[in-house]
């Protein structure tokens, strides 16, 4: 089985993000984002969310899903019309940028005033780019481009093109995860499991496909989580009726097989050590690229003690595909085996 080639984002930079003014910041494979309370970090990685949404789905799901344009945009006295978003990636086959503006427009309406790409081959082809502003396109590498309109982004026409699909399938894999315990507990409907959900609660569905297409990547995450959560031995889909739940198995002192809980036995900490765990080492053989993954304080309701192996659990994954943390913890952060490179101070 081959797996699916990584996808790193090398670089973000923002204008008018929500709380961010303008940033530009280089991304390693491992990124562990610090900083006070309400100085941007969700919304640095907000920003690669917006990106993949507006792609997956579409811009306007995007705005919608976060308050319309005018929350979007940043507030300030200067009043900025203009949000925009820029990343550079690379590859094994390529490497490029992809930029975008969105203008507010009167009565919470928007356009997209500028969109551009580039993708330099590193096999030596000619770079693949267009250029749209204003719903007109600029310049563009293919013969015949498809039409551009101002409220949508034009990559999700050009994703039709060969040299632009791969862009597309990079950047809609990226990830953001807010695992939630209470949603993780909740019985959940079959899913073919393919993708976690944000808040983690298809995450039964995701651990069966896991077993069944890669129980070696199964075993990594039981094996992370027996160390942050000591006596857990495994933990498996379980069928009720029509739905599906969690069933784990836990050493209990004195006893001589593990014990069997069902989720709603299982401590926050612990269920969300799974739903980070999931996030991190899931990998969608489907799909052609293993895209970044971000995920919001992995540490919660974890015991400090347990930050080193959580950090372990980072860093393995990092190997894999590109990694961004947001973190409170200072002992995630005093740990000897982090490479300082990978920490990404964030003030407001
Ligand atoms: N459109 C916006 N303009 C200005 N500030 C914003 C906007 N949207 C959100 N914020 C501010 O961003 C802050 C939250 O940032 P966040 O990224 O969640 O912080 P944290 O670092 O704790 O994750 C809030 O204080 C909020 O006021
Ligand atoms: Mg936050």
């Amino acid at each position: 089985m081959t797996s699916p080639a990584r996808f790193d984002i090398t670089g973000i930079t923002l204008r008018e993000y929500r709380s961010i003014a303008r940033c530009t910041v280089r991304l390693r494979p491992l990124n562990l984002l610090v900083g006070p309370n309400g100085s941007g970090k969700s919304n640095f990685v907000d920003s690669l969310r917006f990106v993949s949404q507006s792609l997956n789905e579409n811009l306007d799901n995007a705005l919608r899903d976060r308050g319309g344009v005018s929350e979007v945009r940043r507030r300030s006295t200067g009043h900025p019309r203009h949000f925009g978003i820029g990343l550079t990636f690379r590859c094994a086959d390529f490497s490029g940028e992809y930029h975008f503006r969105v203008g507010a427009a009167k009565g919470g309406d928007y356009r997209v005033t500028h969109e551009s790409c580039r993708v330099a081959w590193h096999d030596g082809r000619p770079d693949s780019f267009f250029n749209v502003a204003g719903g007109e396109v600029l310049e563009a590498s293919v013969q015949v481009a498809p039409r551009a309109l101002d409220d949508r982004l034009y990559l999700v026409a050009m994703s039709g093109l060969e040299p632009f699909r791969p862009v597309f399938d990079g950047l809609t894999g990226m990830n953001v995860y807010n695992v939630n315990p209470e949603s993780m507990r909740e019985p959940q409907k079959p899913d073919p499991g393919e993708l976690l959900r944000r808040d983690g609660a298809n995450v039964a569905s995701v651990l069966e496909a896991m077993r069944r297409a890669n129980p070696a990547r199964k075993l990594v995450v039981e094996e992370f989580l027996q160390r942050i959560v000591p006596g857990i031995v495994s933990v498996d889909r379980k069928a009720v009726g029509a739905w599906e739940s969690l069933d784990f198995r836990q050493e209990v002192a004195g006893a001589d097989a593990p014990w069997q809980f069902q989720a709603s036995s299982i401590s926050d900490g612990t269920m969300r050590a799974l739903g980070v765990l999931v996030a991190l080492f899931a990998v969608d053989d489907g799909s052609p690229f293993a895209s970044p993954v971000a995920i919001e304080e992995p540490e919660t309701a974890l015991h400090p003690a347990a930050a080193g192996y959580l950090l372990d659990a980072l860093q393995e994954a990092s190997h894999t595909r590109q990694v961004i943390a947001t973190t409170h913890s200072p002992e995630l952060l005093d740990s000897p085996e982090l490479d300082p490179r990978s920490l990404i101070s964030v003030r407001a």
